[in-house]
């Protein structure tokens, strides 16, 4: 697979996750401690665009819809659906889909350009 062009990188900021398409991929791209991440875009639980709203802390991001937490490193999962905190309607969204890690993709910067490898 050859590296793609997602986004300039004088438009991201550190820790702002922001979603790009390259194709009918959509995924979300953020710099975090002065390196570039790139993750699958949409919330393995219930698809959520993890580039809006999105926050991104220690290593991490946090979907704002159930808080479904993943590692940004190596996309595993960290916790699931623990949102909202009612029991019986939290357990019910928390099924809704079946526990997965966040897929991930190796980035590099060219000619001012965010790069992407597809796999
Ligand atoms: S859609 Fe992201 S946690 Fe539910």
């Amino acid at each position: 697979m050859e590296w793609k062009n997602a986004i300039r990188v004088s438009k991201l900021k550190p820790d702002k996750p922001k979603m790009v398409n390259i194709g009918l991929k959509t995924l979300m791209v953020v710099l975090k401690n002065g390196e570039y991440h790139a993750t699958d875009g949409l919330c393995r639980h219930m698809r959520w665009p993890l580039g809006l709203g999105g926050k991104v802390v220690d290593d991490c991001i946090t979907c704002p819809l159930h808080q479904t937490t993943h590692n940004i490193r190596d996309g595993e999962l960290v916790e699931w659906s623990p949102f909202p905190l009612f029991p019986p309607y939290g357990k019910l969204v928390g099924k809704m889909s079946k526990k997965k890690n966040l897929k991930i993709y190796n980035t590099r910067v060219k000619d001012g350009n965010l790069q992407i490898k597809l796999r």
